[in-house]
């Protein structure tokens, strides 16, 4: 795995002050301390290759082991050219490859990790490895109730038959969709239309099938997972998504045994205590990056694996969700090589290396429309349009 954010962020704390509203509310009410600002040079692109490129060199990977490049993603920059063909270009990958973005609201990437994953599983990749990539920009607008649950990012996976980090259990999964106006994206719209708190009852919902599905299909309940990473919108949403988890056990429980009470006090208590457990470490990073939709699951991922340096051999838990809306819960063991891995990824020095601006400067940047790339930062960035071509460079 490899991230790659944004040069700049804002404190949450900030920009409760100026927009008049107590910062516990950010801080405590959605769990969010930090947020990701895009300029648009750091595009959807930009930060898609960037982090394709990090991935192979930590994975150690001659590109021309690659037959597969999968970028999910519902933030894309044209009707018609896929976000991985830029990628596919940008980073050189041999032409005998295919290459194809996957669309799904936060979903898209957990689709391409599956089709990934499914592709090797069967022996159509031939000894071949894929490419993953979830990049997204994600916006609600200045003032809205979604601002500060807004976010940019890209992670990228290298899928291979002998994973280092984490071996999903192929076919051993729960999916739960509907066809519901939570959230979504008008043709034309820069900013997301979204129904927000219907959407964390769709979320809910979604989750109680996938997770039941799931649930039939292991045999095991999630107790028995070491840890659970859900998509983060926001990191109070991971709490929800635990306790709703959690009330499907014991809803479950009693359905298999309707004599039996329950001490509700007692079982809230005891769900508090596992989300410290099982699920808070993945969201160390979300709270500092804030939602980057298709990668959020795969940002909680990369967090408990760095955080939790103890998981090799262990199962755990994920939980996609795209809003629209479909879902999927799965779950993998962590690798015996998870370590290096984790290193390489360098987590803390991807985050250390951002630079914190003012909320009067994101106003100006969330304005902007031309591409004003750093040069001396190293990395990929949207440089401009030309004879309607996208252009890019790498410095
Ligand atoms: N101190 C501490 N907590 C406070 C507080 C204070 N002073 N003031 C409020 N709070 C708490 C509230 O009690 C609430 O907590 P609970 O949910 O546990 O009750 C929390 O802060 C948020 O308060 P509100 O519900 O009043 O916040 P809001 O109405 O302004 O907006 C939101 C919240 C609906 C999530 C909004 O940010 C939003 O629309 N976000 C975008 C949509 C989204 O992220 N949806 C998630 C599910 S959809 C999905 O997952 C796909 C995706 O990626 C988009």
């Amino acid at each position: 795995m490899a991230v790659a954010i944004p040069r700049r962020f804002i404190s949450l704390p900030d920009l409760a002050e100026a927009r008049g509203v107590a910062p516990a509310k950010y801080t405590q009410g959605l769990g969010a301390i930090e947020m990701a600002v895009a300029d648009p040079s750091e595009d959807t692109v930009s930060l898609a290759a960037e982090a394709g490129r990090r991935a192979l060199a930590a994975a150690q990977l001659d590109p021309d082991q690659l037959g597969l490049l999968v970028v999910g993603t519902e933030t894309g920059v044209d009707h018609s050219k896929p976000v991985a063909s830029f990628v596919h270009g940008l980073l050189e990958l041999p032409r005998a490859m295919r290459v194809y973005d996957t669309q799904h609201a936060c979903y898209g990437g957990t689709a391409g990790l599956a089709a990934a994953v499914e592709w090797i599983a069967s022996g159509a990749a031939a000894g071949r490895s894929a490419l993953v990539i979830c990049s997204d920009i994600a916006r609600y607008g200045l003032g809205t109730a979604g601002e500060p649950t807004q976010g940019a990012g890209a992670v990228a996976m290298v899928v291979t038959a002998d994973p280092a980090m984490l071996a999903i259990d192929v076919g051993i999964s729960g999916a739960s969709s509907t066809h519901v106006h939570d959230f979504w994206r008008p043709l034309g719209h820069r900013v997301a239309e979204v129904d927000g708190h219907y959407s964390v009852q769709c979320y809910l919902d979604a989750l109680a099938g996938a997770y039941r599905g799931w649930k039939d299909r292991a045999g095991v309940t999630s107790e028995q997972l070491a840890r659970i990473c859900y998509h983060v919108p926001f990191c109070k949403m991971a709490k929800k998504a635990h306790a709703q988890v959690w009330r499907c056990d014991l809803d479950d429980r009693q359905h298999g045994d309707p004599l039996a009470t329950w001490d509700a006090a007692a079982e809230e208590l005891a769900a508090a205590r596992a989300f410290d457990t099982q699920v808070a470490p993945s969201l160390l990073a979300c709270s500092r990056v804030g939602n980057i939709y298709t990668g959020s699951l795969y940002l909680a991922l990369a967090s408990l694996l760095d955080h939790d340096r103890t998981l090799a051999g262990q199962r755990i838990g994920l939980f996609s969700y795209g809003s629209g809306c479909t879902s999927e819960f799965f779950s993998g063991v962590v690798g015996r090589r998870v370590q290096d891995r984790i290193e390489a990824l360098d987590l803390g020095g991807v985050l250390a290396a951002r630079e914190q601006i003012t909320i009067a400067e994101y106003e100006q940047i969330m304005a902007e429309v031309s591409p004003q790339p750093d040069s001396a930062r190293p990395g990929f960035a949207f440089t401009g349009v030309r004879d309607h071509r996208r252009q890019y460079a790498r410095s």
